[in-house]
């Protein structure tokens, strides 16, 4: 270790996280080195390019290679030469047909890094991964270094939403470090010294609590969401509104608002996955019984995208078939371009399944819609797709389709029918203007 000041960073897996990463810690003064598998990826990179959609890290991307301190490599010798600190940052999915997270290529990174490890330096693992991974990979580590012993594992789990990410690297709510050393934590702190003296809570804790906060914090959160569309469910038998009930319970501050927005549900990289692997991890070290509810948090969320099909059916009289059905949205939330485990594409599928005529229209993911599902017709704009539809259906709430008026759409669709999957738009506003409105758990 040259500089327990200002330790040389590596970031393996330049993907969502690892390109943040680097990035970001390239921007804070930080020597940083990403390395990935996929040379298309590390070209763009290298390039100056961010290869997804994120607010702000193209122009942050631009500043730092600038700088000197950030450069992109296939080359995994470079990467073990020039690290202090090295990251794993690479995806833990989930395995196909199965609930359990898929640890190839994290098990891949440490085994090509842990031979060329031939001083003392810190592995950190930033990826989400079953409790009980970091034990494993610590003898795995010391077993193929050459030196050893010398070589430490910590454990630095990443709470980044897509849309914030780089808020949420430089200014994140908490920074959790799990470690087995002093040694570790010294190094963990010299990594992330300007995000600490930047008054960011720090907890200390052992692999397994740091393994596990992660996957704590993503089940608490869709337990939230599924939570409040439970609640959408017994509003829809009852004639109650979801839309007061929640806002309501939100001021009660141990409550509080914040994920309790009712409607499709959710999706994405991480929440589905991770309450799967949770639970599917849970079972095999036997104690599945204490999280068995995230299953029924999964069926919740599940049901609402075809809760949502059953609003858009029911409203173009029972069928879909031969139906024109706009769909806005396809990325799993606003502000992204991704559409791993997306409701709007899922409720978009379905209905195309059915035999509806469905046009789809996103701001940002349109290419990667294209790319995954080129069954479906896309369109290039909400009044392109609108057009002649015998409904129309939000699916993500992109700002641009909570503006949209409702009078200029009523001039492109065939019929005033619109089933806002988010609760995005003003429903009785809506109605005034001759809508026909409809949404999950309300009357
Ligand atoms: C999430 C976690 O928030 C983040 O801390 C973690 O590191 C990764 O997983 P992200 O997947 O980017 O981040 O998305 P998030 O903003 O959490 O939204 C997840 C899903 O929940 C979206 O599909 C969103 O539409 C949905 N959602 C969110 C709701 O349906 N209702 C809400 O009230 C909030």
């Amino acid at each position: 270790m040259t500089d327990t000041a200002l330790p040389r960073i590596t970031v393996i897996g330049t993907g969502y996280l690892g390109a943040t990463h680097a990035i970001c810690m390239a921007s804070l003064g930080y020597e940083v080195v990403g390395l990935d598998t996929d040379p298309r990826k590390i070209e763009r990179l290298q390039s100056g390019e961010v290869p997804f959609f994120e607010p702000g890290l193209p122009e942050l991307l631009d500043k730092t290679m600038a700088t000197g301190r950030l450069r992109f490599t296939t080359s995994v010798e470079e990467a073990a030469a020039h690290g202090d600190v090295h990251f794993i940052c690479v995806g833990t999915p989930q395995k196909p047909g199965m609930d359990a997270a898929d640890l190839t290529y994290v098990d891949a990174s440490v085994a090509a890094l842990a031979p060329l490890l031939d001083r003392k330096v810190l592995v950190v693992g930033k990826s989400t991964v079953p409790v009980g991974t970091a034990a494993r990979l610590t003898a795995l580590i010391k077993e193929l270094a050459p030196a050893g012993d010398e070589v430490e594992l910590a454990w630095n789990p990443e709470f980044l939403r897509e849309g914030f990410a780089v808020e949420d690297t430089l200014r994140p709510d908490r920074l959790v470090f799990g470690v087995a050393s002093d040694w570790a934590r010294q190094q963990l702190e010299a990594a992330f010294r300007p995000i600490i003296d930047n008054e960011t809570p720090v907890v200390v804790t052992d692999l397994a609590t740091a393994e596990l906060v992660k996957v704590a914090a993503n089940s608490f959160l869709a337990t939230k969401i599924s939570y409040i569309n439970a609640m959408a469910e017994i509003c829809e038998a009852t004639g109650a509104d979801v839309r007061h009930l929640a806002k309501a319970l939100a001021f009660d501050d141990r409550i509080g608002g914040r994920f309790l927005q009712p409607g499709l549900g959710f999706g994405g990289g991480c929440l589905p996955k991770d309450i799967r692997a949770f639970a599917y991890r849970a079972e095999e070290i036997g104690v599945g019984q204490a999280v068995s509810f995230l299953r029924e948090v999964d069926a919740i969320n599940r049901r609402r995208r075809s809760r949502t099909i059953d609003l858009v059916r029911e409203m173009v009289g029972g069928q879909l078939n031969g139906k024109k059905v706009a769909c806005l949205g396809a990325a799993f939330k606003p502000n992204s371009d991704d559409i791993r485990d997306a409701p709007a594409l899922d409720v978009a599928r379905t209905m195309h399944g059915l035999g509806a005529n469905v046009r789809v229209y996103d701001p940002a993911a349109l290419d990667n819609a294209r790319r995954a599902y080129p069954e479906l017709r896309y369109g290039t704009s909400a009044m392109d797709v609108a057009a002649d539809a015998d409904v129309v259906v939000l699916l993500t709430e992109w700002t641009e389709f909570r503006e949209i008026e409702p009078s200029a759409l009523a001039s492109v669709v065939k019929h005033r029918r619109i089933v806002d999957g988010r609760h995005a738009l003003d429903a009785e506003f809506w109605r005034a203007e001759g809508w026909e409105y409809r949404a999950l758990g309300m009357p």
